[in-house]
C-alpha cells in the first residue's frame, strides 16, 4: 500500500506539531511512526490524502480531538514507579522538611508532576510522603499531575499497573498501598484520588497558570524531546509557577544550567536540584 505521507509533507507536519507542542520530530527517526499513524488516522476519518488529513488537523477540529489523537499517538510515556528514586529521597528527607519550616502554618504545600504520564510519578511522591510521614501530619500537601496525552491521564486516574510498572517498588509498600489482582497491581483506595490529574499542555501558559503556584515541581523525562528553544520557554513557565524558594527536580540527563540561569543549582548527596 503506497503512504499517504511524503517527505516534504513530514516537514510540514513536523514543524506545526513542535509550534504546538514542543517535540521535535527527527526524519530519520520518526517518519515511519508518523507516516503509519497518518495512514490508519486517514482510513478512520475518510479521507484519501494528507493534504484532506492535514486541512482538517489544522482547520477543521475546533474542539481539538484531532490534535488530541495526534499527540496520544506520538508522545512517549515510558515510566515506572519509584524511577530514579534518590529524587524522592531528597524531597522527603530534605526539601519538604525545609518548605514545612518555612512556610506560614496551614498553608498546603503543593508538588506539581508536569508530566505526570500513566501516574508512576506522582504516586510514587504520594507513596514517599506517607511512608515518611511525619511532614504531611503536620501540614496538608497537594499532589497534581498533569500530562499532553489523554490517554495516560485515564490510566493515571485509574490507579491499575503492570508487573513491570511497580517492579522498583519495595515488597513492603506494593503490599500496604497496592491490591493484587490477576492482571497486575490496583492501587488501594487509600491512595487513589490523592492526586489531581488533568490533560494539559506545557506550552499553553494561561491554562498552566491555572493550576496556581507550586512549591515544587518534577519535570523528569519531557525535556529531552523538546529544543532549546522550547525548553528555555517551559523552564521560565515553571520558574512563574513556583512559590519563592521552590523547586525543580530534572530527569537524570536534563540539566537546568543548559537551559536558563534563573535558577540556583544544590546538590543535597548525588542529587541535584533547582531552587527558585
Ligand atoms: C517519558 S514520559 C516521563 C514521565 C515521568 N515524568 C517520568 O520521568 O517517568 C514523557 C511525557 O511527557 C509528555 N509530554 C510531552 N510533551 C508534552 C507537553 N507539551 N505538555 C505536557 N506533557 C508533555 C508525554 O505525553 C509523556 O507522557
Amino acid at each position: 500500500m503506497s503512504r499517504l505521507l511524503s517527505k516534504e509533507n513530514f516537514i510540514k507536519i513536523g514543524e506545526y506539531i513542535y509550534r504546538k507542542s514542543g517535540i521535535y520530530l527527527e526524519e530519520e527517526k520518526h517518519f515511519d511512526k508518523i507516516s503509519k499513524y497518518i495512514d490508519k488516522r486517514a482510513q478512520e476519518i475518510e479521507v484519501d490524502s494528507f493534504r484532506k488529513y492535514f486541512f482538517k488537523l489544522r482547520f477543521e477540529d475546533k474542539e481539538g480531538s484531532e490534535f488530541q489523537e495526534l499527540m496520544n499517538a506520538i508522545t512517549v510515556n515510558e515510566t515506572y514507579f519509584f524511577r530514579e528514586k534518590n529524587q524522592f529521597e531528597v524531597l522527603v528527607n530534605s526539601i519538604l522538611p525545609e518548605l514545612h519550616a518555612s512556610k506560614p502554618a496551614g498553608v498546603p504545600l503543593r508538588i506539581l508532576s508536569s508530566p505526570s504520564s500513566t501516574g508512576e510519578e506522582p504516586y510514587s511522591i504520594v507513596l514517599h510522603i506517607v511512608e515518611e510521614g511525619k511532614v504531611v501530619e503536620e501540614r496538608d500537601i497537594e499532589v497534581v499531575g498533569i500530562d499532553i496525552d489523554s490517554t495516560v491521564i485515564k490510566k493515571a486516574q485509574a490507579g491499575f499497573y503492570s508487573d513491570r510498572s511497580i517492579h522498583a517498588i519495595p515488597k513492603d509498600i506494593l503490599h500496604r498501598w497496592f491490591v493484587k489482582k490477576p492482571l497486575g497491581y490496583q492501587l488501594g483506595e487509600d491512595l487513589l484520588g490523592s492526586v489531581d490529574f488533568s490533560v494539559r499542555n506545557v506550552f499553553d501558559k494561561a491554562d498552566m497558570r491555572k493550576l496556581g503556584k507550586f512549591d515544587v515541581i518534577f519535570s523528569r523525562n519531557m525535556l529531552i524531546y523538546f529544543d532549546d528553544a522550547s525548553r528555555k520557554e517551559v523552564a521560565m513557565t515553571f520558574y512563574d509557577m513556583l512559590n519563592p524558594g521552590g523547586y525543580v527536580l530534572l530527569g537524570h540527563a536534563e540539566y537546568m544550567s543548559r537551559i536558563v540561569s534563573v535558577f540556583k543549582a544544590k546538590k543535597v548527596g548525588d542529587t541535584l536540584i533547582y531552587q527558585k
